[in-house]
């Protein structure tokens, strides 16, 4: 299966499993970007379900039918990064795979939150996954050979029928 794989990444652990998705896989990956650095991920936007300013031009989803969105955790929301682009991406009538990146094993209020804002604008979910990240205030690199498993794994999920 081919198709775009679009993620956001602060301190960079959804970076490294978008990144090794992307290589096993061979989809094509976009990354969210802010417009403007910022110092801290945007946790109360998430928390409400806003969103947050972007590079533009957004990743063109005009012509992919299947899509894997990857979006760090914030306070059991996916981030205000993600909200932005679902709200701005015309993912109508698209099917997505939904990943979410956490300090935690599961996030299952957070998936069904994704999945839930996805499913009302009109895309339809072939199914979520949740990986562990980077525990607060540790660097990615202590963890980076288990993120590259995770995107691997995430590989393969992808391509196995269900
Ligand atoms: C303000 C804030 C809130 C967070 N809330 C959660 C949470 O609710 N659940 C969780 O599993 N991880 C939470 N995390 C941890 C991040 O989701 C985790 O570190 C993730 O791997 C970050 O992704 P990134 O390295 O790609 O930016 C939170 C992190 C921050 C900074």
């Amino acid at each position: 299966m081919t198709g775009t794989a679009v993620y956001y990444s602060f301190t960079g652990s959804t970076e490294v499993i978008a990144k090794s998705f992307s290589e096993k896989s061979g989809f094509k990956l976009c990354k969210l970007e802010d417009r403007e650095k910022r110092k801290s991920a945007p946790a109360s936007a998430s928390i409400l379900g806003l969103g947050t300013a972007l590079k533009e031009p957004l990743p063109d989803i005009k012509n992919v039918d299947f899509l894997v969105l990857l979006t760090p955790i914030y306070a059991w929301h996916p981030s205000a990064q993600m909200n932005t682009f679902l709200k701005n991406a015309g993912i109508g009538g698209k099917k997505l795979f939904l990943v979410g990146v956490g300090a935690g094993e599961t996030n299952e209020k957070a998936m069904a939150r994704f999945s839930g804002k996805v499913k009302k604008l009109g895309g339809q979910v072939a199914g979520t996954k949740a990986f562990k990240g980077v525990q607060l205030g540790k660097n990615y690199k202590e963890v980076e050979a288990a993120l590259q498993k995770s995107g691997e794994e995430l590989a393969k999920i992808i391509d196995s029928p269900t």
